[in-house]
């Protein structure tokens, strides 16, 4: 692999949950790390400050950055996608990276990657079997239609030369935060079942293995372009229930939790977690990256909290 020589990282959302393991990995591995954040000081590393709606950035943050990587975001699973909401999901992903753009556009010097999130979303939700590819075109929903823009909006990038990859990201497992400690709070309190037909796929990836993964597009200048980041095991949610209230020695009841009342409680954005995706990994596993975490009962033996 040909090593990138450059040691100055700026993670926009470092703060975040894989912004967190990212930096620390990079920092473990000798890179010099810095955080574009709403706020002014973050613990640990240095910090570059910016405000998107105020078209604010700290304009040292570019002299700084040999590498990008883009991690921010409105969380999608916060709050109830309200239209205010759905607003604030999809302008904080795509106004900043148009602002990068445009102050990248005017700097003497250019970062020689960039690399960003996206999500597995991309596909649209459904209950299919069939493996999507990083080919394959947008679904039709709310978080396709993000997730297609955000890609769109880091595309003038490419144009001016700089190495893009986009890393398209499934379900990301972790005891800290993100989807699975609110998927194990009901199996702990002895009322794990799946949710609603149970038959949607969940395409997980581990924390550590993500962060892996972005260490892998930052060192691999032949790397370029949309690369699914999730592992070689998606499962269905119901598989996943089951394995996880297995984990904890906990009981898991049939029937599952019905559509209707997640609709009810979560309104739209209930379509995360009933509908699915089944992606394939078989891209970056061409590309050299290998998992840490290839199954889903690899990953659950090793949780910590077993059993409550
Ligand atoms: N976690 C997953 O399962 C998953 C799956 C697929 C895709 N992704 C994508 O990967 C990226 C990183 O995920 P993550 O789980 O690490 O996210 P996260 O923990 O929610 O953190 C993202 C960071 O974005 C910034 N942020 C939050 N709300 C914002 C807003 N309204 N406007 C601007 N910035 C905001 C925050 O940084 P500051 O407060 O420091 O500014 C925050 O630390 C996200 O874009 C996410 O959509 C995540």
């Amino acid at each position: 692999m040909e090593k990138f020589m450059g040691k100055r990282i700026l993670i926009a959302g470092g703060t975040g949950l894989i912004g967190s393991s990212l930096c620390d990995l990079l920092q473990e591995k000798g890179y010099e790390v810095a955080i574009l954040s709403r706020s002014p000081e973050v613990k640990n590393y240095q910090t570059f400050q910016w405000d998107v709606e105020r078209h604010y950035l700290d304009e040292s943050a570019l002299d700084f950055a040999e590498g990008l990587v883009f991690l921010s975001g409105e969380n999608v699973g916060a709050k109830r996608w309200t239209q205010k909401q759905k607003d604030r999901i999809l302008n904080s992903r795509i106004q900043a990276i148009r602002m990068l753009v445009e102050k990248i556009e005017k700097a003497n010097r250019k970062p020689a990657f960039f690399i960003s999130a996206s999500a597995t979303g991309f596909y649209g939700g459904t209950l299919s079997k069939r493996f999507s590819i990083e080919t394959d075109l947008p679904g039709g929903d709310f978080l396709a239609a993000v997730t297609r823009q955000w890609e769109e909006s880091v595309k003038p990038l490419q144009e001016m030369g700089i190495r893009m990859v986009v890393l398209r990201t499934g379900v990301v497992l972790s005891e800290k935060s993100g989807a699975l400690p609110k998927m194990a709070k009901p199996v702990q309190l002895g009322l794990g079942s799946a949710l609603g037909s149970g038959k949607q796929y969940i395409s997980w990836i581990e924390l550590n293995d993500l962060a892996r993964l972005y260490l892998f597009a930052i060192e691999n200048e032949k790397l370029q372009g949309v690369y699914n980041a999730v592992s070689p095991d998606p499962v269905t949610n119901e598989t996943f229930m089951r394995q996880l209230a297995r984990a904890y020695r906990k009981p898991f009841f049939l029937p599952s939790v019905p559509s209707f009342l997640l609709k009810l409680l979560m309104g739209e954005m209930a379509d995360m977690v009933l509908k699915g995706n089944r992606v394939s990994c078989e891209k970056i596993r061409e590309a050299g990256f290998s998992f840490q975490y290839n199954k889903l009962e690899d990953y659950f033996q090793n949780l910590k909290q077993q059993p409550h």
